[in-house]
């Protein structure tokens, strides 16, 4: 107390404003002032400790308005909430959604122009908007800039990846802050378009770790109507300053009062597992615009899709990419399609015989013989299957064995020509009964100049949620901007990919063993990963024997993954054959469910290891998660998350005593234990392993 008087006398003549709010645990404080040039600015304190230094704050306007300074404050409110909301498909059945808020009106004198900042403060974390008010001076406006600092009090250790306005399909790098630099990165690692912004800019959520043990998130929410913010880092003073990507002609967002920003948001704690488990993104979402939410289910699939990434066969028709085969109004199969008839009968068969939802294909339609690269408008039609595709055929067998068929809208970047045909694109799913699609931006966008983060594409891919959430129909997209909550809203848009998935280790450099580790604190935090795990054929000299790719995990860890990686739509990615080989470790994909009661984030530090139990929403069922990076672990565990005198059956899969991801990746064990909620089980997890665990009540 003593010591924020000596601050207020010693600032006092320099501030003309000052407020502070704090968590409800009080463990936070967000003290915020306007200057004596009227610059809002804020700080931040985690158990009386500043974690952010003095940040200014504010925007400028292609009109010439220049909301950073000048200003003065009309009016302040605080309130508080505690409410509890419950999710159609989520880690918890129950969320908690806890915070002060402070509201502060202000006013420009120069100008008479009003703009709000908006504080909330949870007990992980702080989130801080602007809101522009109808107001008689400003109606229509362009923000050209927008300046919200994040001033960081130290060097520290950041899981960054480079602030890319095309794509985030990037492995991290775990360096100090001040070794951030994107000269210096090795670029040959598969990623399609790339248009990095700077030599120093690097992509929220930004996971960080200070040498006094206070992990730092930075990310934002409820990105609606609004360019993705990447940030600028200067990286001697730790600064870190926003960046909106621009559109064709550079500007940033185009809105009209009343609006408001997203949501900047800093999470804070000396404990990992508060970040990891966070719900705080989600609840700075507005609640679902579903009424009827009664269709929106959990789906485990299979699909033809790994088979296209190892190169067994194509997603054309006329060979691999072969646009000179397509001159002639025929087009010459080769033989090697994926996604005939017969085969998609096989993966229904196969989905039908182990008790998955969903069967996913690629390349049914056509277009896909020159499909990347050539910036080319029209590609796909979304509704003219390959000659060998029967449309009929395929749906009516799907149904006869109980199997839904998830849709596959490939874009290539061509939004333009996605939206012309969007409505006849659902009619046909409607027609057949496919309650999912699965959509993709491979490819530079059409409208040319427009980048995949920038406020067009967040607003495309926010209405194709809209309608196809009109239509009842659920959403998985890739190459998307990475989500930030919208799925509280729109909760038919189930997953998205948006980060480096499983796939880059069929056919790149790969994810390396830390990957995994990492994306829980990052990507995960904003919405379910369509990571598409389970791959057991771990490396790719299986299908040819000159390939030196591999998936950086052992096998067991593949099966953690459908834990520790929460999303309501789950992939067994693998090949129906190479399930039929390991059917004891596969009991384990068959058997872990995609939907949620609740979670318990047992251990967790980024970048090295992550352990995870959650309850089923539909029984008593626990699942239990463990993965560790290209370190071996031993840990124990306490099983006090069972329920109490209940008696479980626990059917352990662990890395064998000799698997390691690199040299014997495909050596399992499988244990199985009765154990209570006095238990404790321990964990052996081998270099780049996992461990993945049952519990069923045993009556
Ligand atoms: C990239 C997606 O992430 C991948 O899953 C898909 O198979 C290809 N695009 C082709 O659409
Ligand atoms: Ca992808």
């Amino acid at each position: 107390m003593k010591k924020i008087q000596i601050l207020g006398l010693l600032l006092l003549g320099s501030i003309i404003y000052a407020q502070k709010i704090q968590s409800p645990s009080k463990s936070i404080e967000v003290d915020f002032n306007l200057d004596n040039a009227g610059k809002p600015n804020y700080s931040v304190l985690y158990k009386n400790k500043k974690v952010v230094n003095q940040s200014f704050l504010g925007l400028k306007l292609k009109d010439g308005t220049d909301f950073t300074s000048g200003f003065s404050l009309q009016n302040s409110k605080t309130t508080s909430v505690d409410e509890t909301w419950q999710p159609v498909l989520g880690e918890e059945k129950n969320i908690r959604n806890n915070y002060s808020e402070l509201s502060l009106e202000l006013i420009q004198k120069s100008t008479g122009k009003k703009l709000n900042i908006v504080f909330r403060v949870f007990n992980e974390g702080v989130a801080f908007r602007y809101e522009f008010p109808k107001q008689p001076n400003l109606n229509y406006f362009i923000v050209s800039d927008e300046l919200s600092q994040f001033n960081l009090t130290g060097n520290h250790k950041a899981f960054w990846i480079p602030g890319d306005f095309d794509s985030q399909e990037y492995a991290y790098n775990e360096t100090l802050l001040s070794e951030v630099d994107n000269e210096k990165l090795d670029l040959n690692n598969g990623i399609g378009v790339k248009s990095i912004a700077a030599k120093y800019a690097v992509q929220s959520p930004l996971m960080m770790k200070s040498s006094d043990g206070i992990y730092l998130n930075i990310f934002e929410a409820a990105v609606v109507n609004y360019p993705v913010m990447h940030l600028n880092l200067n990286p001697k003073t730790f600064t870190l300053q926003s960046v909106l990507v621009p559109n064709a002609i550079g500007d940033k967002a185009y809105l009209r009062t009343p609006s408001v920003t997203p949501w900047r948001t800093i999470m804070i704690s000396d404990d990992a597992r508060d970040i990891v488990g966070s719900k705080m993104i989600l609840n700075l979402n507005e609640p679902s615009k579903i009424e009827d939410t009664s269709w929106i289910k959990p789906m485990k699939y299979v699909g033809i899709w790994w088979e296209m990434h190892v190169g067994k066969s194509t997603w054309d028709y006329a060979g691999s990419q072969n646009a000179q085969n397509t001159e002639s109004k025929e087009l010459i199969a080769s033989g090697k399609h994926g996604a005939t008839t017969e085969n998609t009968k096989r993966y229904i068969d196969f989905a039908a015989k182990h008790g998955f939802d969903g069967v996913l294909v690629e390349g049914w339609n056509v277009g896909w013989e020159d499909w990347f690269g050539n910036w080319k408008e029209d590609v796909f039609d979304f509704v003219t299957p390959y000659p060998d595709f029967d449309l009929k055929a395929v749906n009516d067998y799907a149904k006869s064995k109980g199997v839904k068929m998830i849709m596959h809208h490939e874009t290539s970047g061509s939004v333009a020509n996605y939206e012309r045909h969007l409505d006849r694109a659902m009619n046909l799913m409607k027609q057949y009964g496919y309650p999912a699609v699965k959509s993709g931006y491979v490819g530079k966008i059409i409208p040319r100049g427009e980048f995949h983060d920038g406020q067009t594409m967040v607003n495309h891919f926010n209405y194709v949620a809209e309608r196809m959430a009109e239509n009842k129909l659920m959403v998985n997209s890739h190459e998307s901007s990475r989500p930030t909550g919208y799925h509280r809203t729109y909760p038919n848009y189930i997953a998205a990919e948006a980060a480096r998935g499983n796939e880059f280790n069929a056919w790149s450099n790969g994810n390396p063993p830390m990957h995994e580790t990492i994306l829980p604190f990052t990507r995960l935090l904003g919405g379910p990963m369509d990571y598409t795990p389970g791959i057991f054929e771990i490396k790719m000299s299986a299908y040819d024997k000159t390939k030196k790719e591999q998936v950086h995990t052992t096998l067991a860890k593949q099966l953690a993954l459908y834990v520790t990686m929460y999303s309501p739509l789950q992939m067994a990615a693998d090949l129906p054959e190479n399930y039929e080989k390991h059917l004891d470790a596969f009991q384990f994909i068959k058997d872990v469910p995609s939907d949620w009661q609740e979670s318990k984030y047992l251990e967790a530090e980024p970048g090295d290891y992550l352990t995870v139990a959650r309850k089923d929403k539909k029984s008593e069922n626990w699942f239990l998660g463990a993965i560790t990076d290209e370190k071996a672990r031993q840990t124990e565990i306490k099983l006090n998350f069972l329920s109490p005198n209940i008696k479980y059956e626990a059917i352990i899969y662990e890395d064998a005593k000799d698997a390691d991801w690199e040299k014997n990746p495909k050596a399992y064990n499988i244990k199985k234990i009765q154990v209570t909620a006095k238990s404790k089980i321990k964990l052996l997890l081998a270099k780049g392993g996992g461990t993945a665990i049952s519990f069923k009540p045993i009556n």
